[in-house]
């Protein structure tokens, strides 16, 4: 499939077959797919949890607004921002020198993104790395139908739920889940806005 059919097929799969479950190399490309999602900075601020635990599936139902997409599925990634940053500057930053990049230029570089995360505030730094994890979800949603599975997308979840059930830390925001499986419902048509409401300026 090239990527235009891909994003054209993918759609948000309302109900999973629970019997079919996803071979474990599909779930390891999938968690590639997502794994290269790029992030401002390349700073990765997200962890995903993967669930396959149908008991673990079921408790996370009422804090899904009961969406039964959670527990037919086969696995439930759960999108996680993490917003321990710094952790994961150093960790740049040895995967940097690692590589072979210039000392010098890393740590001008690191001294620049030190320099942006200090201005954050809580609640800026949470939405920061929530849009990078959404990024990594849309590498989700497309990989999965790139790989012959389907996926629904979720952010109808109770983040304080999903914290208590699944014994997260503070600093791992539970952000939005990807239901993933073989879906059992039929893509509906696309509803989506005009080219013209939708991009302005262009020639
Ligand atoms: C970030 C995000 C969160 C969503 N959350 C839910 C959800 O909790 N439950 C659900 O059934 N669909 C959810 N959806 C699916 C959307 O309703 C769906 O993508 C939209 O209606 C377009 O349909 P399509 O994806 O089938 O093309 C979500 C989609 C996105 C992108």
């Amino acid at each position: 499939m090239t990527f235009d059919e891909i994003v054209r097929a993918r759609y948000a799969a309302k109900s999973f077959d629970p019997a079919k479950t996803l071979p474990p190399d599909k779930v390891d490309a999938l968690l590639e797919v997502i794994r290269y999602a790029p992030t401002s900075f390349n700073v990765q601020p997200w962890r995903v949890m993967v669930i396959a635990d149908a008991e673990r599936k079921e408790r996370l139902l009422a804090a899904s607004w009961n969406q039964p997409q959670v527990t037919s599925c086969s696995h439930h990634l759960v999108f996680c921002a993490n917003v321990d940053l710094d952790p994961l500057v150093q960790r740049l930053k040895e995967r940097s020198l690692a590589a072979g990049l210039p000392a010098a230029k890393v740590e001008g570089f690191l001294g620049m993104v030190r320099g942006f995360i200090a201005a954050l505030d809580d609640r800026e730094r949470l939405a920061w790395a929530q849009r990078q994890a959404y990024i990594a979800l849309a590498n989700g949603m497309n990989g999965a139908t790139a790989l012959g599975f389907d996926a629904c997308p979720m952010e109808g979840i109770v983040p304080a739920m999903y914290s208590e059930i699944l014994g997260l830390p503070e600093t791992l925001v539970p952000t939005v889940g990807l239901a993933c499986g073989y879906a059992t419902d039929e893509p509906r048509p696309k509803l989506r806005f005009t080219r013209d409401e939708m991009f302005f300026e262009r020639v």
